[in-house]
């Protein structure tokens, strides 16, 4: 197919059709003239959208086997076998477009991203350089955060146009599950809460909930069964010193104390999750001292006071990734016993890995992303999977404003220090 017009939208439908029709060399020449990033003004589909999609009206040569699961494999993505030489057309203009370009979590009119289309056909090779893709884009982004900050930084206007321009995952803001921007894109229109916020509002508390004065979910009982996971792993054996940030429903610490701890410190901020703990009692339990206040004031205190452990749970509401990665970036070295742990080889560091949990896509590059952060910190991780119930069914929504979490997986990190 030939680029024959100059007429702008024409180009565009042209790249979108020479993409969807997997035409390697008519993608290459338009893009001599139009930017892989285009978006259809009717359905919001991109030429990644539409290479992708092309797969929805071709039938896999091979059905997926009844032994699939319907959610998809292990890694979520359905399991069908496509032509060879379809997928590695396909596949190279995937990455043709990246290399222009072409931005990886861009929501459809259907909210979906490239992503979320090539998951949904089961093509897995596709969905991982889509993946791949969403972990340069961010990486480049944050980099861009960091130089822009040693630069002095820059006005909102100009950062916004960053955002646009890299795709940021969540448009720019990186922000755990329970924050309600998290794994929001473009389209959605939820309002955010900020940390200065949330620590000012009001906050309700019931038999599985708490909730902000907005119907935020702060913590909810459905993930019990993280926090019991997340607490045998890290404080496996009675009598280590934890550190836990966040107390939230007291889930976690009340799982800590069960395990007969030598020292059990948590840090909280908000004054009225600090009076639900004097009501509780928290203040006389064994071993416990409660640091009332923003860990960032508190750590760089237990660190000059050379207060060790040998497990620390890090569960925050309503601060981003950076805040995440500056805590064990700058201070789980400082807290974390290198001798400490139950067997003497070093303690344990987790933290709730909510980030771009409504959607597969984004959890899976967040994951990425953490994974070399934490590495770049200093730790080794280990994930371990825990399945989550259709949360849906259950009612656990209900009454809470956004749906903080859509996975059927839950990714639980334990981080350790290299060597
Ligand atoms: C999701 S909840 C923790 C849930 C907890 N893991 C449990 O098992 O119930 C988050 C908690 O972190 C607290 N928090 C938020 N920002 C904080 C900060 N900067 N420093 C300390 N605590 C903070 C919130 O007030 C809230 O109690």
């Amino acid at each position: 197919m030939e680029a024959t017009s100059s007429d702008p939208s024409l180009l565009v439908q042209s790249l979108i059709l020479a993409a969807s029709t997997h035409d390697l060399p008519a993608v290459r020449s338009l893009l001599l003239t139009v930017p892989a990033k285009v978006r259809d003004p009717e359905t919001g589909i991109t030429p990644l959208h539409a290479c992708i999609a092309s797969f929805e009206s071709s039938t896999p040569a091979t059905p997926s086997t009844p032994s699939n699961p319907p959610n998809g494999t292990s890694d979520g993505v359905n399991s069908h076998t496509y032509r060879k030489e379809e997928l590695e057309d396909a596949a190279e203009i995937v990455r043709l477009l990246f290399r222009n370009g072409a931005i990886w979590n861009e929501l459809d009119g259907k909210g979906e991203t490239p992503g979320c289309v090539a998951r949904r056909l089961g093509l897995e090779e596709i969905y991982g350089m889509v993946v791949e893709a969403g972990v340069r884009a961010e990486l480049l982004f944050s980099r861009l955060g960091e130089y822009q900050v040693l630069a002095g930084g820059e006005s909102e206007e100009e950062e916004e146009d960053d955002d646009e321009e890299y795709g940021g995952i969540n448009g720019g803001v990186e922000e755990d599950a329970r924050s309600p921007q998290d794994g929001q894109l473009a389209t959605d229109n939820t309002a955010d809460v900020n940390s200065a916020d949330y620590l000012r509002s009001g906050l309700t508390f019931t038999e599985d909930k708490l909730l902000d004065d907005e119907s935020n979910g702060v913590m909810m009982a459905w993930e019990k069964d993280i926090m019991q996971r997340t607490a045998e792993l890290i404080l496996p054996a009675p009598n280590l010193r934890v550190l836990n940030v966040g107390h939230g429903m007291g889930i976690i610490d009340t799982i800590f104390q069960e395990k007969n701890p030598a020292s059990h410190h948590i840090i909280e901020a908000h004054p009225s999750v600090l009076d639900q703990m004097r009501r509780e009692n928290w203040h006389d339990k064994p071993g416990v001292v409660i640091h009332e206040g923003r860990w960032q004031d508190v750590v760089p205190i237990l660190v000059d006071s050379n207060t060790m452990f040998d497990a620390i749970y890090f569960d925050t509401f309503a601060e981003d990734y950076t805040a995440l990665k500056d805590f064990f970036s700058e201070y789980v070295i400082g807290l974390l016993d290198p001798a400490g742990g139950s067997d003497g080889n070093g303690g344990v560091f987790a933290f709730f890995n909510g980030l771009g949990a409504d959607r597969q896509v984004c959890y899976d590059v967040y994951g990425k992303i953490s994974e070399m952060d934490l590495f770049q910190a200093g730790f080794d991780t280990e994930w371990e999977t825990i399945d989550i119930p259709d949360l849906d069914r259950t009612g656990e929504w209900d009454g809470v404003r956004r749906r903080y979490w859509t996975l059927s997986k839950y990714k639980l990190p334990t981080c350790r220090f290299i060597g």
